[in-house]
């Protein structure tokens, strides 16, 4: 594993301005000059060859060759082991709830589940569910055997939803509206056996695994999200190792790992795409209005300004990063060439599309080998398959 960490850690060092520049804010990318090749080969995808590279890595392989050897190196380096008990469909454990969870979360808990069962993991007793969204791993977890499950959530809706679906259907399992970031943990977690967190976003599974390591708690499983989720400036790297790589990761650039559009349905990547276009205009605009070559941050819009048409949008843009608006002529042209950018801009991100898997392979492991250093028994595997949910890492953890 330490090797497979060394081994990442040097590709990503040596392909660093690949997957760091970002098409969206750097007009000039500065690894154009070292890959001649590569712009001119984007640039020549067609949309749906673009639509369909965006999608599977495999098809990027082919569509431009030039990446092809580094996206072999990426896979290679990228291999988890599969968790043994993979989900077997109809033969996975049986959720009585099962009806009150969509299908590709019940996917995901099932294998979960089974997964747990593969690692060995005594499942009675009690366990802690952290960020529990609606508690449906947790009362999966009493389905197998688990006597109790504390559930920890932030979100009042999730926890009265959570505690109506346990009254309902006779579940022990306790919810607390409680923000695991700031909040101390309530007193049951110190005679908890385990910890358990599916999809705990960002910090989150760090916090995780922390308080299991605080409270002194036998297992810890963890499937991470959303890996820009509460980082900030910096993310803290646990492994020694990963604090002396020289990888220092921003939440913005953590993004990268997540911004996949594998799993968003058609309708949402149409919608993906037209703000990324429209914003591209608005940048284009903040340049020009203020000579200033830089991109300038636009935060987050709420999401019905993309409902309106181009004109308005730009209005309340405009209004915001404090500049005055096109006239109305010029926003014509201003539309028109943001759904140019667009496309250039996605042909270019394809590069950095080669690098999320590893990224979140290197952050996983970093995690993993941390815990190792600190005594614990530690391994990355996979759990389900990636059409079930892209974010098919998970980390196990065991106290000796
Ligand atoms: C991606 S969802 C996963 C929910 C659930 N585990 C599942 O897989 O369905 C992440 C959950 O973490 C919760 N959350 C986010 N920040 C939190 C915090 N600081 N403390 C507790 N829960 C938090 C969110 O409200 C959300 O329900």
């Amino acid at each position: 594993m330490s090797e497979q960490f060394g081994q990442l850690t040097n590709f990503l060092k040596e392909f660093e301005p690949l997957w760091r520049e970002r098409p969206f804010t750097t007009r000039n990318l500065r690894w154009e000059g070292h890959y001649p090749h590569l712009r001119p080969a984007l640039l020549s995808l067609d949309q749906e060859t673009l639509e369909a590279a965006e999608l599977d890595i495999e098809l990027l392989k082919s569509a431009v060759p030039g990446l092809a050897d580094i996206i072999g190196q990426g896979q290679e380096l990228s291999i988890v082991p599969r968790l043994a008990g993979q989900s077997k469909g109809d033969d996975g454990p049986s959720l009585r709830t099962i009806r009150e969870v969509k299908h590709r979360k019940q996917k995901q808990i099932v294998a979960f589940l089974e997964g747990l069962g593969g690692l060995g993991i005594p499942l009675g007793g009690t366990w802690i569910e952290w960020c529990a969204g609606k508690g449906h791993l947790g009362r999966g977890l009493i389905d197998c055997g688990a006597t109790n499950v504390i559930a920890l959530e932030r979100q009042k809706e999730l926890v009265q939803k959570g505690r109506s679906l346990a009254a309902k259907y006779g579940y022990n399992q306790m919810f607390f509206e409680s923000d695991v970031l700031h909040d101390t943990p309530p007193s049951p977690i110190a005679d908890a056996d385990g910890i358990v967190g599916l999809h705990a976003c960002g910090s989150l599974t760090d916090k995780l695994l922390s308080t299991m390591m605080h409270h002194d708690l036998q297992f810890a499983v963890a499937a991470p999200c959303c890996y820009h989720a509460g980082v900030g400036n910096q993310k803290k790297h646990w492994s020694s190792h990963g604090q002396s790589a020289g990888i220092n990761l921003s939440g913005e650039e953590l993004r990268l790992v997540t911004a996949e559009i594998v799993v968003a349905r058609p309708k949402l990547r149409r919608q993906r795409v037209q703000e990324m276009a429209w914003r591209l205009s608005l940048d284009r605009w903040v340049r020009e209005s203020g000579e200033i070559e830089e991109y300038t941050r636009q935060g987050k819009f709420p999401g019905h300004w993309f409902s309106w048409d181009f004109e308005t949008f730009m209005e309340a843009g405009c209004s915001k990063l404090h500049v005055p608006s096109p006239s109305p002529g010029k926003g014509k042209a201003l539309r028109e060439w943001g759904v140019m950018r667009a496309h250039e801009v996605r042909a270019l991100g394809l590069v950095r599309s080669v690098f999320r898997r590893p990224l979140e392979t290197w952050i996983n492991l970093d995690r993993v080998i941390g815990l190792q250093e600190a005594g614990l028994r530690a391994k990355l595997l996979t759990f389900c398959e990636r059409d079930s949910t892209p974010r098919n890492q998970l980390i196990f953890a065991e106290n000796r």
